[in-house]
């Protein structure tokens, strides 16, 4: 084998390693029924099914979303400092967190329900982990990131150099849930993106 084509291997090796590093197995996003710690298991023994399905997807949503998500309720933030756009409800990545976390939908409450559980087993709602319809008192949503129209931000292209993920919109610039969780890795705490060691996290946007 070449050197070079050795190196292109070892290189491939590095990079499915690392992407073999995000731990949702066990965390508090692993409803599966082998999951007894923390106590979160359900019944299905799947990981994925509760939030995806390879067919028959509901179109709209997160990518290939197994869950019903709706927007009419929610009360969205609001302040005299706000200076973005922030959407009148919330969009499709965001919506597709709440579907849990809103407390309205159980847990259990699946789409395509896998073949061996035709018959849907409802009844295990979100608990401490509740947001609710009532957004007005969470960190907003739905935002379109300008930093231009605000000096007390950086630019979009130094908030992901930090590791956040921008969502949806013209561009792919709108803040959602996801940029600042990593809704599959739990390594940092709240599956946070980042570690919010000295409010790093909030640094990569804010300039403060
Ligand atoms: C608790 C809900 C939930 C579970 C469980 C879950 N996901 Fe996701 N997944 C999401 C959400 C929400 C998004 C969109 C946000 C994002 O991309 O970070 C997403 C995005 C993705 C994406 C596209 C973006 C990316 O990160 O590559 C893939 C692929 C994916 N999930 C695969 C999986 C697989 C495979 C499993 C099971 C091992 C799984 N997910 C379990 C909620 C979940
Ligand atoms: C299938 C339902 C479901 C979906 C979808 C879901 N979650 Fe969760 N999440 C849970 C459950 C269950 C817990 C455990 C807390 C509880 O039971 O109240 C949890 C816990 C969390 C926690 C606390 C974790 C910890 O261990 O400290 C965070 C943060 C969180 N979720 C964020 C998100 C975000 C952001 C999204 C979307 C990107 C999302 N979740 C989508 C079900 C869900
Ligand atoms: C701007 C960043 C940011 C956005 C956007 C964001 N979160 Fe969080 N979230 C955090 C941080 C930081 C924590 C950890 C707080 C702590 O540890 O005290 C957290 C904690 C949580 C928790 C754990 C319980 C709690 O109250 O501390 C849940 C559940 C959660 N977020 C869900 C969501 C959902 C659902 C959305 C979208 C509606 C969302 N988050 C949007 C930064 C964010
Ligand atoms: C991904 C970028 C991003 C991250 C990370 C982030 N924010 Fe924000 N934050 C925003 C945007 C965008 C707004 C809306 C700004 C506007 O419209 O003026 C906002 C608004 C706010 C507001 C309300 C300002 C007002 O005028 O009402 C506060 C307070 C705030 N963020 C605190 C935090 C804290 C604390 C953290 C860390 C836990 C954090 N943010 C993380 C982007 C971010």
């Amino acid at each position: 084998m070449k050197l070079n084509k050795i190196l292109a291997l070892a290189l491939l090796l590095v990079v499915s390693g690392s992407a073999s590093a995000l731990t949702i197995v066990g965390s508090n996003h692993d409803l599966s029924s082998t999951n007894t710690d923390p106590a979160a298991g359900l019944h299905l023994e799947g990981i994925c099914v509760y939030c995806h399905s390879p067919h028959n997807a509901v179109v709209g949503a997160a990518p290939l979303w197994n869950r019903t998500t709706y927007t009419a309720s929610y009360t969205m933030y609001d302040s005299d400092t706000i200076d973005m756009t922030i959407q009148s409800a919330p969009d499709p990545y965001s919506a597709a967190c709440l579907s849990c976390h809103d407390g309205v939908q159980a847990l259990d409450s699946l789409v395509n329900l896998p073949y061996l559980y035709q018959t849907a087993q409802t009844g295990n709602f979100i608990s401490w982990g509740l947001v609710g319809e009532d957004l007005s008192n969470d960190h907003p949503i739905s935002v379109v990131y300008n930093p231009a129209s605000d000096a007390g931000f950086d630019t979009q292209a130094n908030a992901e150099a930090d590791g956040m993920v921008f969502f949806t919109g013209t561009g792919s610039n709108q803040v959602e849930c996801a940029t600042c969780h990593q809704v599959h890795d739990n390594e940092h705490g709240r599956f946070l993106r980042v570690a919010n060691d000295a409010s790093s996290l909030c640094l990569a946007c804010h300039i403060k």
